[in-house]
């Protein structure tokens, strides 16, 4: 290969914008590489990955579903993919495969740094408690906000969730809990959708109260799937935000581990905006 080759692992895959996006970071930092994609079967990951490997591939981004068997497969994790037990960027070394995960620090700073909202001191709502709320929850807390609710649909699910992160809370001075669902009280500043319950048509999962004036409420999610979260929040006086900033900086992070190089991921995120 005479560029360095990376892609992106999903299934399915082929509406991914991350060769586009990842192709026009290399482009405005002055990059030689080359961004493909690869559907990959449910039971060919690991074997996929080993002939990536072979064939000289750098690294990956890894998408549903197999962000956890990414993590399973790596021989080195970041302590924040750790931590989420999932990943989304693989670094394919020479004396291994080195796994990270980018969305949680992609999400705060699409928060902070494109949407203007600082998180230090203020309330945040995690709806969700499956691999994407996994991803975000460590990068949340350490933004240091004053307090960070989890609800879902299945209890358990959430409860275990936070028990897991409640160390890293408290060593940021974050009030971390998990009340059921209907034990869900008072507003939030920052309100993050972080479920699949718009790709089955549900409801939004939790009760318009959770929103003040003002509030962000972010959809990880992005153009049909979000609409029904964003048109609810709206609706009830909050900004609505989808989850195309969160894309655009973990692939951002995702390129800084690569490379070495930042990419100016404000300017790609408005390129990809104009184009949607
Ligand atoms: P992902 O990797 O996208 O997070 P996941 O691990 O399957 O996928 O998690 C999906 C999340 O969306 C879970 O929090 C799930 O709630 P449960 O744990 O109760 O399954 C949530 N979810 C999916 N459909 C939902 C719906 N119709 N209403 C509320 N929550 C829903």
């Amino acid at each position: 290969m005479s560029q360095d080759h990376y892609c992106v692992l999903g299934n399915p895959v082929e509406h991914s914008r991350s060769p586009w996006i990842h192709t026009r970071f290399a482009e405005l930092t002055g990059q030689s590489l080359h961004y493909g994609r690869q559907l990959v079967e449910l039971d060919k990951f690991h074997e996929t990955l080993h002939r990536l490997q072979l064939e000289g591939c750098k690294g990956c981004n890894v998408t549903v579903p197999f962000k956890f068997e990414a993590a399973q497969a790596a021989k080195v994790l970041s302590p924040r993919a750790a931590l989420a037990g999932a990943a989304n960027v693989l670094s394919l070394r020479a004396d291994g495969l080195y796994a990270d995960n980018s969305d949680g620090i992609g999400l705060v700073n699409d928060l902070q740094n494109n949407a203007g909202v600082p998180l230090r001191g203020k309330a945040l709502l995690l709806i969700g408690a499956g691999g994407a709320a996994a991803g975000v929850l460590g990068p949340l807390l350490e933004a240091g906000p004053a307090r960070l609710t989890v609800v879902n649909r299945t209890h358990d699910k959430a409860t275990a969730l936070v028990a897991r992160h409640q160390a890293l809370a408290q060593s940021h001075g974050v009030a971390l809990d998990a009340p059921a669902l209907e034990a869900l009280q008072g507003s939030f500043d920052v309100v993050i959708n972080a479920t699949a319950s718009s790709l089955s048509g549900a409801g939004v999962p939790v009760p318009a109260s959770v929103l003040r004036p003002g509030s962000l409420a972010l959809d990880m999610m992005y153009g049909p799937a979000a609409q029904g979260f964003l048109d609810w929040a709206q609706a009830h006086g909050a900004q609505g935000r989808d989850g195309l900033g969160m894309l655009v900086e973990q692939a951002a992070e995702a390129f800084a581990l690569w490379r070495g190089v930042r990419p100016p991921s404000a300017q790609v995120l408005a390129e990809l905006r104009q184009q949607l």
